[in-house]
């Protein structure tokens, strides 16, 4: 079976995005699962990775593999020079202004927490509040409450309307003279909507508040502008960007960074150490205490590289063709319910089955080769604010196709009859 149809062929035409071609870059796309083709529809937990990626980490090790910042040997150079260069490629595909605001992290989850525990615990008193919202991740909550409960700090959360919509007009209440933060997701990884960050920054602004915004679910779907966007911290991850787990960026500006004590101690992060005194490196290094994942960093850039190549215009269109047509389609089965039906969204769909438990139909999607994400995607609040106890996400990414759509739906008829 070719996955991909005729709708596809039009669509390659229409958008000049042409998937067919993009879908050589990935060869785990191209197997089996359950004697039918894979159709990986769990972008949102994390990306499929271009052939590139994969040659860059194995470049990395069989040619300059050596740890960084200390060595004068000839493989510590280039490995060093390298994971450098990955920090001008992270500053310029972020628009930052500066490298140095560039630190590298594990993830999302770690520079969210660098910040709250960092900044949070040297700046926040009690009675002062963090603004967060009704539908953030975990990561973007319990490291703030976890902060609120050390320091005093009162957290405030923006609530959301049914159709999956942060309510400005509650936010516009909530932020204050007395709120400190406002730390808030760009895109909504359960339901897929985009939030009007801007707006939120400006409100923030009008208080004096600093912004974090956390961009894991943002970054694989269009590009992000910090210095337009102007807020002063933004966090990703490079898994969910067509790059290896267990790193990514936290970006904030540098005289905050500069004034913020270090997280983490230990080596590569100090000048100079004796038993009385220890003093500190500059940013970014002040951040990056230890041997970081310096192969996860250096593929990272590589994976940055190959997104910016894109044609980022083609790839909006697409997705948002991929999105409608799911929906449509979805919406022909009976007792399927919608969350998540905000106007602005990225290609996530996030459904129930009337009657149906969201394992279990993803239990058959499986056996018919289709990966979904079934449960609570780490936004418990979400699920209680719809009363439910999760849903199963569909996550879509430019390498999808209408033809996988088709299977979906077709193992979903399926799972309908068997469960029914
Ligand atoms: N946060 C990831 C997701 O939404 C794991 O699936």
């Amino acid at each position: 079976m070719s996955l991909v149809s005729d709708k596809d062929k039009l669509m390659i035409e229409s958008t000049g995005f042409d998937v067919e071609n993009i879908r050589k870059d990935f060869p785990i796309l191209h197997q089996k699962v359950n004697g039918k083709p894979l159709v990986y529809f769990d972008n949102g937990a994390t990306s499929q990775k271009p052939q590139t990626v994969i040659d860059a980490i194995s470049n990395y090790y069989s040619s300059y593999n050596a740890n960084i910042h200390r060595g004068v040997h000839h493989l510590s150079q280039i490995a060093t020079s390298a994971y450098e260069e990955a920090r001008e490629e992270v500053r310029s595909y972020l628009n930052a202004s500066k490298k140095e605001e560039i630190v590298f992290t594990k993830g999302t989850t770690e520079g969210i927490n660098l910040v709250a525990h960092s900044w949070g615990r040297a700046n926040l008193k009690a009675g002062d509040e963090v603004v967060i919202s009704a539908m953030e991740h975990h990561a973007n909550i319990v490291p703030w409450q976890m902060v609120c409960e050390a320091t005093g700090a009162i957290l405030k959360v923006i609530p959301i309307d049914n159709k999956g919509e942060l309510i400005l007009s509650d936010a516009e209440k909530l932020i204050t003279e007395k709120t400190k933060i406002l730390s808030v997701m760009h895109v909504s990884n359960a339901l897929g909507s985009i939030n009007p960050i801007e707006d939120l920054i400006c409100l923030a602004k009008k208080v004096n508040a600093l912004t974090l915004i956390d961009g894991a679910q943002a970054v694989p779907h269009f590009m992000v502008d910090v210095q337009s966007l102007d807020c002063d911290f933004y966090v990703f991850s490079a898994h969910k960007l067509l790059g290896p787990t267990g790193v990514g960026v936290l970006y904030g500006k540098l005289e905050l960074l500069e004034a913020m004590p270090p997280w983490q101690g230990g080596g590569d992060m100090i000048k100079e150490v004796t038993f009385a005194k220890t003093t500190y490196a500059d940013v970014p290094l002040k951040f990056e205490a230890g041997t970081p994942n310096i192969e996860g960093c250096i593929v990272m850039a590589e994976a940055i590289r190959y997104w910016r190549a894109l044609d980022h215009d083609a790839i909006d269109k697409y997705e948002q063709a991929l999105l409608s047509y799911a929906k449509e389609k979805l919406s022909e089965i009976d007792g399927m319910i919608f969350y998540g039906t905000a106007e602005k969204k990225v290609p996530v769909i996030s459904f129930l089955l009337e009657g149906l438990h969201p394992y279990d139909v993803g239990f058959i999607l499986d056996k018919h080769g289709v990966a979904v994400r079934t449960g609570h995607h780490c936004a418990q609040p979400i699920m209680d604010f719809y009363g439910i106890p999760g849903t199963i996400r569909a996550s879509f990414s430019f390498y999808n196709t209408f033809a996988e759509i088709d299977q979906m739906i077709d193992a979903l008829h399926l799972a309908k009859r068997m469960l029914s």
